[in-house]
């Protein structure tokens, strides 16, 4: 069957509307439901014997995804030894990191199969994180045309969030500058890293301007505490960028730069002349797509004291449309959390709202694999909330009129700044809000996640990160020496 791929500025992707597409996805991926994978560091030298362990499905603990061999402290010794500079022409690397974007579009049935399996994502989830992955490519590699000065050799850690959106975007714009890239991916999510860079070593990236060391904080640690390290790129906790900061202060050269991307406490307002179904739909896509373990996703809402009780009503309807399963299955819209830790973790806040009589409405829970419903638990304000809960968890507070400016203040006050939504039809109070949040994306009457490579750089400020957003025009300067780039003439 041929597949429908609509013309799009960036990558086309998939329309999983359209039924043929589907089933030719579907037929792709089928065989590899039961493949083994297999990690290990891809250094430009030998890698030291290491212990192997299982990555498990976190649907389905009993389904063994592959093996990894996680790196050691003296693999990242050896991969700072070998590392050099990717000495080729900017038009060169260009064309190379296009192949890979095309080699990407081209693996997609295991790619499908690897964030299912290991990262447990749903099928638009994978569609959409591809697509991604493969738009950061091309438009590093577009930029590659201005002449940067590399910084040397970078370290790029990346989360499990997007293990291979993140993982690829990071990678692509320290490689685009020249340098020579040392990438962490999480502990959890290594089998689709050493996927991603098979595939980048393939479309011809050298080895030793390329390494991939899997692993945990430990190696984490060395990698950014190592005297020789040129740039760091991180998305991750706000706790490991402090960290992260601190080991390049006591070991770095000073100016040695941090681009983090880290958490949020992400906050929409939707006012009484709000269109409740728009509302509605952004609000279910934004809490809980990706089953909440996104940076950008929505955790406290405010809805307009007079509207709430039908609001309410029409939200938890919708809620309960939602179906949870199996990530590989058509029909299912929140598939697990990633790991019994990050289970346990969210089961906690819920339990204590429970107790506390803040429980507002919650689906029934899988008994197996790692899943949390989704859940709607009433606050008085986002001041209320003391952490980032990395799930499905969607808190709610209501709000008087003329408390608009108030709000504000609290939400600022929180010193995260990643994602805002607004909902309204007041023209003057777009502005009013948009010029008082502190927010590195600001969206209105729609949903708050999804940021679209090149139209929408994504990054955010305070807590939330150090910027340049990823996607945008300034990202790939700070991973040259100078912060600068000159265009060539
Ligand atoms: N870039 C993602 C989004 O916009 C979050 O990491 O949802």
């Amino acid at each position: 069957t041929e597949l429908f791929q609509p013309e799009r500025p960036n990558s086309k992707g998939f329309d999983l509307a359209h039924a043929p597409t589907l089933a030719a996805i579907d037929a792709a991926r089928d065989p590899l439901r039961r493949t083994i994978w297999n990690a290990k560091p891809l250094l430009a030298t030998d890698v030291s014997a290491g212990a192997v362990h299982n990555v498990t499905n976190p649907a389905d603990p009993s389904d063994v995804v592959g093996t990894v061999q996680p790196a050691t402290p003296d693999d990242v010794t050896a991969a700072f030894d070998a590392a050099q500079i990717w000495d080729a022409t900017t038009s060169e690397r260009a064309v190379i990191l296009n192949k890979a974007a095309d080699a990407l579009e081209a693996q997609f049935a295991p790619l499908f199969v690897l964030l299912a399996r290991e990262a447990g994502k749903t099928l638009p989830d994978c569609v959409a994180e591809l697509r991604e992955a493969v738009d950061f490519l091309r438009y590093y590699a577009a930029q590659a045309p201005f002449e940067a000065k590399p910084a040397g050799t970078y370290v790029c850690i990346s989360p499990w969030n997007f293990p291979l959106a993140i993982f690829t975007g990071q990678v692509a714009a320290a490689l685009a500058a020249g340098n020579a890239v040392l990438a962490k991916p999480a502990e959890q999510t290594p089998l689709i890293a050493h996927l991603a860079v098979t595939l980048m070593h393939e479309a011809g990236v050298p080895a030793h301007a390329l390494q991939l060391l899997p692993g945990g904080g430990d190696i984490g640690a060395a990698l950014t505490s190592d005297a020789r390290v040129g740039g760091v790129a991180f998305t991750g906790s706000t706790a490991t960028a402090l960290k992260i900061r601190s080991n390049l202060a006591q070991h770095a050269a000073p100016g040695t730069p941090l681009i983090a991307e880290t958490g949020g406490l992400n906050a929409m307002i939707v006012d009484s002349t709000a269109l409740p179904e728009q509302a509605v739909t952004a609000i279910i896509e934004s809490a809980f797509q990706s089953v909440g373990q996104r940076c950008s996703a929505l955790r406290c809402l405010y809805v307009q004291e007079d509207i709430a009780p039908a609001f309410i009503t029409m939200l938890t309807g919708a809620m309960d449309a939602l179906v949870l399963g199996a990530p590989w299955d058509l029909s299912t819209d929140v598939g697990p959390v990633i790991d019994e830790t990050a289970r346990q973790g969210i089961a906690d806040h819920i339990a204590t709202a429970r107790a506390e009589g803040r429980l507002l409405h919650a689906l029934p829970t899988p008994q197996t694999g790692t899943y949390i419903a989704p859940t709607l638990i009433s606050v008085n304000g986002i001041e209320d909330m003391t952490r980032e809960i990395f799930g499905p968890v969607l808190h709610i507070a209501t709000f008087k009129s003329g408390h608009m400016h108030r709000i504000l203040q609290d939400i600022n006050a929180t010193g995260y700044g990643l994602t805002f939504g607004l909902h309204t039809r007041i023209d003057d109070r777009v502005q009013f809000v948009s010029d008082r949040i502190l927010a590195g994306n600001v969206y209105v009457n729609r949903n708050q996640i999804g940021a679209i490579v090149g139209s929408q750089p994504f990054g955010g400020t305070g807590l939330s990160g150090t910027g340049p957003k990823a996607g945008g025009p300034d990202y790939l300067l700070r991973f040259s020496a100078s912060g600068e780039a000159h265009a060539l003439d």
